[in-house]
């Protein structure tokens, strides 16, 4: 992945337990790298060291900690350097999560090298949807629940998010019910 998670993670526990606890978990997962670079590639595996090294430094269930990334992630990594991006993909949560499908082949554009995931809305009402959420990947569905709940704070419009089915109790792709208020309606 794009040296960016990387960097984000460690910006996310630099910012709530400091620096020597970023360097403890730096060190219980392996990783020798001082500073990631946003644009180059590094194993998808030193991300789930780092995961596994915070889960284990803090105390806090790996799923926990991809939560709070995903949140993370969109409140302050993508507003702060993506700000322009999020905003042309929508006004409103739900239309936000509409142009979901597309989002990432425009941030391909900047990296061409993007391995991104593929999402899906199907039975969308006025205040809900059902996401299907494709990837390569093991084990990030917690991640995209942060990411959801990202959102719905950053439109002011609270969201919930349920795993509905799983990849990991043999369902072909995770599938996300997501629900929100109807003063969020377009
Ligand atoms: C401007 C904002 C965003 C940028 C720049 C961005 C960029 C990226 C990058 C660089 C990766 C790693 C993949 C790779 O390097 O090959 C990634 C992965 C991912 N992104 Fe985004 N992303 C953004 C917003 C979002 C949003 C809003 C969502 C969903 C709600 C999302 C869902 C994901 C997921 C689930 C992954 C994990 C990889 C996987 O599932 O295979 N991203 N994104």
């Amino acid at each position: 992945m794009y040296g960016m998670v990387n960097k984000a993670v460690e910006e996310m526990v630099c910012m709530h337990h400091g620096e020597p606890v970023w360097e403890q978990i730096k060190a219980r997962a392996g990783v020798d790298v001082d500073v990631f670079m946003t644009n180059e590639g590094y194993p998808d595996e030193m991300t789930y060291r780092l995961v596994a090294a915070a889960s284990e430094v803090l105390d806090v269930p790996a799923a926990g900690i991809l939560e709070a990334f995903g949140e993370h992630w969109v409140l302050h990594t993508a507003r702060n350097a993506y700000g322009g991006l999020l905003s042309a993909a929508g006004r409103t949560l739900p239309e936000f999560l509409g142009n979901l499908p597309d989002f990432h082949s425009r941030v391909a554009m900047i990296y061409p090298n993007l391995q991104p995931p593929r999402f899906e809305c199907t039975e969308v009402t006025d205040t809900s949807l059902r996401l299907h959420y494709h990837t390569h990947r093991p084990g990030l569905a917690p991640f995209v629940i942060g990411l959801v709940q990202g959102l719905g704070k950053m439109y002011g419009t609270p969201v919930t998010v349920q795993l509905v089915e799983s990849r990991e109790r043999g369902a072909p792709h995770d599938v996300f019910d997501l629900r929100w208020s109807a003063t969020a309606a377009p």
